[in-house]
């Protein structure tokens, strides 16, 4: 569940690693390689939690990263920066990358409410979708260096 206390701790985080990002150009240096890697790691956990049902460190598991989705959808891919994007072309390719956030808090939004109804099964079948869009979002946004 979604509690104030988590919602404000996101809130925090976001903007603490929002002027990280401001002061950090490089590849692998950006609030949102960093946002990315804990992803990797809640991710890695919630699989954990679910092949052990259990559901209430799952569903924890899933509020944190619905949080740093948020937060990586506010944050500019470092290939938008790389390609010297400003103005219109950029807008239009943040609209396609937020889009794309969107639809995979959405589908992090269906886990939560699989693992409420105790369908690990389901939770997991979600989790290969996911897998999916992370395919479809590093192809697209993720600068090669
Ligand atoms: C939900 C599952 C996801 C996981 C576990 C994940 C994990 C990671 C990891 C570990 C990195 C940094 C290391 C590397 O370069 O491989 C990364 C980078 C990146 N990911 Fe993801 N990712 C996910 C989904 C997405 C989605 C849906 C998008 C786009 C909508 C995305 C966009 C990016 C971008 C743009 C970078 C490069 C960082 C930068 O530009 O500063 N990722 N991701």
């Amino acid at each position: 569940m979604l509690t104030v206390k988590k919602v404000l701790g996101g809130a925090i985080l976001a903007m603490g690693l929002s002027g990280y990002a401001a002061a950090h150009g490089h590849c692998g240096e950006t609030a949102l390689h960093e946002d990315m890697e804990n992803l990797k790691t809640e991710l890695k956990s919630l699989s954990f939690d679910l092949r052990g049902k259990d559901a209430a460190a799952a569903s924890e598991r899933v509020d944190v990263i619905i949080s740093l989705l948020k937060d990586s959808r506010e944050e500019t891919p470092f290939k938008f920066t790389k390609e010297g994007l400003t103005g219109e072309a950029l807008a239009t390719e943040m609209a396609e990358y937020q889009s794309l956030m969107d639809e995979t808090i959405e589908v992090f939004v269906s886990v939560d409410k699989a693992i409420e109804a105790n369908d690990m099964g389901e939770a997991g079948s979600l989790l290969r979708e996911v897998g999916n869009l992370r395919k479809k979002g590093h192809s697209a946004f993720k600068a090669s260096c």
